[in-house]
């Protein structure tokens, strides 16, 4: 899983777009294996896309969406929306009452996904749109 979640993410980091700037991958990746939930799709042992999230607050109040990729392949075919329909249940069945996102401004597609799962901007922080949304 950690080599094939690399090399999804790898292309997205400091690519120019200003959208992923993250110093150390393998850090990151290592962090979202240790502390995260992970919801992944895989074809032919081939991961189409995969979304991390916390469910680690302990007063079970907020849940945090931390990543969410798919191959570009595999794109606009629903993985995205239905693996976040999944992490919200998940975080309902769980307790939680309110998951959290962050998006940089200009992610357009993150944006997009988040309002069509039901995502509301609550605050602007910087180049980052704070999401959130009531379960
Ligand atoms: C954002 C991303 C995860 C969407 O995954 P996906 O499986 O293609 O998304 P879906 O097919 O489930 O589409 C769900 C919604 O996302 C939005 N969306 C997806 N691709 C989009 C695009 N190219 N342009 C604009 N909006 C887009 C749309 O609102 C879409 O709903 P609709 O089909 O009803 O219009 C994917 O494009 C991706 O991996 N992008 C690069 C990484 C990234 O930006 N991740 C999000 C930050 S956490």
């Amino acid at each position: 899983m950690r080599s094939q979640i690399y090399d999804l993410m790898h292309p997205l980091i400091n690519d120019g777009s200003g959208v992923y700037e993250l110093d150390d991958l393998t850090a990151y990746i290592d962090k979202l294996l240790k502390k995260a939930c992970i919801i992944s799709v895989t074809d032919q042992d081939i991961l189409q896309g995969f979304l991390a999230y916390y469910a680690n607050d302990p007063d079970k109040q907020v849940g945090f969406l931390s990543m969410l990729v798919v191959l570009p392949t595999a794109q606009r075919m629903g993985y995205g929306r239905r693996m976040v329909e999944f992490c919200l249940t998940d975080l309902v069945h769980k307790g939680y009452k309110i998951c959290r996102t962050e998006v940089k401004e200009n992610n357009i597609m993150a944006i997009n996904i988040c309002k069509r799962t039901g995502f509301s901007l609550i605050e602007k922080k910087g180049k980052y749109l704070i999401m959130e949304k009531v379960l």
